[in-house]
């Protein structure tokens, strides 16, 4: 089996952080989505790994090069337009050739990863496709499932007005060769883009055989700031702590707290679950549970909870504390000192400012 994992879509609605950074890229518990992504794949058996790209195709491949760090075998699929999830397979049919695939979305955070279900896909070569599908809020952001009595997929619609049921699409599908014939027979839908949808309701409608699996765990698509959060939240919450850093006699470091190498927790209480980035400095501080801090920050008096900060950027002398906050990088946060006293800002578009 092969890899497909589509990393072409812009982020917009996590505009400004996306601006200058592929949202795939945005780390939860200091690791890259992406790189989660590709990590699920390889540890489920998997090492040929296709990405898909569109703008941010160079950010990407720096990041994630040939792929040998993560033992896998990487090739780039440019995109040249966000046409679509099934224009993105159309164009992998050369990368693809005859072999059963998963694509996975590059935005996408899932429990307990992919190798039981890439097993069950392998152990049933009769199965033309196999879709994730789970229960969710709001079923109308997602492209929706409804079931037979007996458990089939009657009918699959895309971010239907009024959805049949509350089972969203999971951003992990398995497919075999008959998947391409879909993309070529499908039409553009109401947004102009190729559904995965409808090319998996093609398959359907012709005698193919789709089977769903219901996700009991949780999973994520980081569409938003928020969804962002969550995700961080509930990877940091399994996460094995370890500290590689230094934590100085003053200070109180949970036992849920990863300190990485090169990183300084100095007179500052930590409570997880948290992760402290390489050489970051925690300095007479307070860092919240649910706190990711990226390498080569500096937070200095100040306190911060169930937030993600990313590199090299400075938080100094707060006077409340920050919570539910997503910082991006080189970015700074303190008090001047300098009069008149008043609240100075450089945000960029897009940027949200909440003072109570
Ligand atoms: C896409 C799919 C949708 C699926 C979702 C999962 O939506 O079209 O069916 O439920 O991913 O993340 P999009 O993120 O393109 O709006």
């Amino acid at each position: 089996m092969k890899g497909l994992v589509l990393s072409g879509g812009k982020g917009t609605r996590l505009y400004p952080l996306t601006y200058t950074r592929a949202k795939q890229l945005i780390p939860v518990a200091n690791k890259p989505i992406l790189i989660r992504v590709i990590e699920a794949i390889r540890d489920a058996g998997i090492t040929e790994i296709g990405i898909v790209t569109g703008d941010t195709a160079p950010e990407i491949q720096e990041a994630v090069g040939d792929g040998s760090r993560w033992g896998a075998q990487v090739t780039y699929i440019p995109q040249e337009a966000p046409l679509g999830l099934a224009h993105a397979v159309k164009i992998s049919r050369d990368f693809i050739g005859d072999d059963r695939f998963v694509m996975f979305l590059g935005d996408n955070v899932i429990q307990g990863g992919i190798s039981p279900l890439i097993a069950d896909f392998a152990h049933h070569p009769e199965w033309n496709s196999q879709i994730v599908l789970t229960t969710v809020e709001h079923p109308e952001q997602y492209g929706v499932a409804e079931l037979t009595p007996d458990g089939r997929i009657a009918r699959l619609i895309e971010k239907p007005k009024q959805p049949p049921s509350n089972l969203a699409l999971v951003g992990i599908y398995m497919f075999d060769h008959h998947i391409f014939q879909a993309t070529e027979e499908i039409k553009p839908s109401f947004r102009g883009e190729l559904e995965i949808t409808d090319a998996i309701q093609w398959l359907i409608d012709h005698g193919y055989s789709v089977f769903p699996h219901i996700h009991k765990g949780w999973w994520i698509d980081t569409g938003r700031p928020d969804d962002m959060l969550t995700a961080n939240s509930l990877v940091l919450d399994e996460l094995r702590p370890e500290i590689l850093g230094t934590v100085d006699a003053s200070s109180l470091v949970d036992s849920r707290v990863t300190v990485e190498r090169g990183a300084e927790i100095i007179n500052s209480v930590v409570r997880g679950p948290a992760i402290i980035g390489e050489n970051t400095r925690i300095v007479n501080s307070y860092v919240g549970p649910f706190t990711s801090v990226y390498h080569d920050v500096v937070i200095e008096n100040s306190e911060i909870e169930r937030s993600i900060v990313l590199e090299h950027s400075i938080i100094r002398d707060l006077p409340t504390r920050l919570h539910d906050s997503l910082i991006g990088r080189h970015a700074v946060v303190g008090v001047s000192g300098v009069r008149p006293k008043a609240i100075k800002i450089h945000l960029g578009d897009y940027s949200r400012l909440e003072l109570i």
